[in-house]
């Protein structure tokens, strides 16, 4: 497969191809991804819930996301590498957020960075950062760094007025030009709309399907956690069990003496083993 461009990516609407996107936050991940033919790897600031132990995105700082960024480019992904910008990365200042967006395009090699949120003040951020050259996605609707305000992880564009503000956000967004806009727990109904109002690519998550693509955490569509199970998740695997189950059978070997075997262990020549032990060879298990 040819490596993704925002170019292809943003063809794909126009010829009506699905979008494939799921977060990676390390190599061999990225690496498999890529082989399935994933179009985009999100290195998600939901790398603080799935790998770091944060109970929310808060707490994970620009350097863990280039750190898990840079990882998946080692990799050398055909995908195409969002960096995600976490929480007040980007806010404080358009100084800010062009010092640290260029950041996750250095040290983290990402091909575009991701940026939550479509108020005035995050649209003229975003433009200044696509005018600097760097490409972004767009993120609205639920925005997790936004949990406090909103109250918790609630659906949001329940309403008319609340889906007209959701489309007024992404036509903004797409004035300032994003390339494509992820949008989280929202009805179906409104990302339609959504999805309909603009020439660029959405990507749902929770949101139905109407939106160009689909994007997912890795770890939650694998199954790695027993009690994550929000409604718009579908597990493909059990990960968890497969990796218990493997676990329990190496303690097990290891603690009835079947593992490590000889199949399992390197031999000294038998003139050198003779002159180590004598007559008194290991007897072979
Ligand atoms: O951080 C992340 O993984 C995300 C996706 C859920 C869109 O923002």
């Amino acid at each position: 497969m040819a490596r993704m461009t925002t170019y292809r990516i943003r063809q794909m609407k126009k010829k009506g191809k699905k979008i494939v996107m799921l977060t990676a936050y390390d190599a061999p991940s990225a690496s498999i991804l890529s082989d399935a033919g994933v179009d985009i790897i999100l290195v998600g600031d939901s790398v603080g819930n799935s790998l770091l132990g944060y109970e929310s995105t808060i707490p994970v700082r620009l350097e863990d996301v280039i750190h898990h960024c840079a990882a998946v480019a080692r990799a050398k992904p055909n995908s195409f590498i969002v960096g995600d910008m976490p929480f007040m990365t980007y806010k404080v200042s358009v100084e800010q957020a062009l010092k640290n967006c260029s950041r996750m395009l250095q040290e983290g090699s990402a091909e575009a960075v991701k940026i939550e949120g479509g108020s005035p003040c995050i649209v003229k951020t975003v433009k200044a950062v696509v005018d600097a050259g760097i490409p972004v996605m767009g993120h609205i609707g639920l925005t997790p760094q936004s949990v406090y305000e909103f109250g918790g992880y609630r659906v949001q564009g329940r309403t008319a007025d609340a889906t007209e503000e959701l489309i007024e956000q992404a036509q903004e967004l797409e004035k300032a030009g994003v390339f494509s806009l992820v949008i989280e727990l929202v009805p179906s109904e409104s990302a339609k709309l959504i999805t309909e109002s603009v020439d660029i690519p959405t990507i749902g998550i929770g949101a139905g399907p109407f939106c160009d693509g689909q994007v997912l955490v890795l770890w939650d569509m694998l199954g790695l956690f027993e009690d994550f199970k929000p409604k718009f998740l579908k597990k493909y695997a059990d990960i968890r069990k497969i990796i218990r189950d493997a676990v329990s059978n190496y303690a097990s070997d290891v603690r009835e003496g079947t593992f490590p075997s000889f199949e399992h262990s390197f031999e000294m020549s038998e003139e050198e083993s003779g002159r180590l032990y004598g007559r008194s060879q290991p007897s072979k298990r």
